[in-house]
C-alpha cells in the first residue's frame, strides 16, 4: 500500500550532504530496494497507480529497476530512457537542467514505435523535475501518451511538482 511504501522509504532512504556537489543534499534509495519488502510495497505502490499504461518507462539508472517491477505487475513493456551517449544511433533526445549542470536523456529513433502507446514514466526521486519533466517531453515528442509520472521521494522545496503541471503526477513520499 501506499502507506506501507512511504514507511519505508522514511526508514531506508539514505540522505547525503553536499553530494554530489556542495550544498545538494542526495537522497539515495539504494537501501530501500534492496530491502525485499520495501521493494514489494513500492512496485505495489506504483503498479496500482499506472492503469491502463502498456509501456513503462524507467529513467537511468534507479528508474530501471523500478520501471521493469512495475511493468511485470501490469503485464506492460519496460523501456530504458538512457542517459546521453549510452545508446547507438539514431536517438532522440531532450536536454535538461539539473540542481547541478545539465544532461541529456535519450531513446532509440527507429525500430521503436511508440505512437499510441500508453506510458508511465518513472524514476526514483524528484527535486527540480528537469529529469522527469524531460523524460515526460521526449516520449510524448516520440508520439507515446504519457498517462502519468511517478516517483518514490518528492522532495517538495525543490518545486519539481509546479514544472509537471502537464501530466498527472504520483509520489509516494513527500519530504
Ligand atoms: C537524480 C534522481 C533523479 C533526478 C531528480 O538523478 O535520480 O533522476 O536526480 O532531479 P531533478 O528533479 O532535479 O531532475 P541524477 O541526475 O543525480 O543521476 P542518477 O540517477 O544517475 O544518479
Ligand atoms: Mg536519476
Amino acid at each position: 500500500s501506499r502507506s506501507r511504501a512511504a514507511a519505508d522509504l522514511t526508514r531506508l532512504t539514505r540522505w547525503v550532504d553536499d553530494f554530489p556537489e556542495p550544498g545538494v543534499q542526495f537522497a539515495d534509495v539504494t537501501p530501500v530496494f534492496a530491502d525485499a519488502s520495501a521493494f514489494r510495497d513500492i512496485v505495489d505502490a506504483l503498479a496500482s497507480i499506472g492503469e491502463g499504461a502498456d509501456l513503462v518507462a524507467g529513467i537511468d539508472a534507479r528508474g530501471f529497476l523500478l520501471g521493469a517491477g512495475v511493468a511485470l505487475e501490469l503485464g506492460a513493456g519496460v523501456l530504458a530512457v538512457r542517459k546521453a551517449g549510452k545508446l547507438p544511433p539514431p536517438v532522440l533526445g531532450r536536454e535538461y537542467s539539473l540542481e547541478y549542470g545539465t544532461a541529456r536523456l535519450e531513446i532509440p529513433a527507429d525500430g521503436l514505435d511508440l505512437s499510441g502507446r500508453k506510458v508511465l514514466v518513472i524514476d526514483d526521486v524528484l527535486a527540480t523535475g528537469g529529469t522527469l519533466g524531460a523524460a515526460a517531453e521526449l516520449l510524448t515528442d516520440a508520439g507515446a501518451e504519457v498517462l502519468g509520472v511517478a516517483v518514490v521521494l518528492e522532495i517538495e522545496a525543490l518545486g519539481g511538482r509546479g514544472r509537471l503541471t502537464k501530466y498527472p503526477l504520483t509520489s509516494l513520499l513527500r519530504v
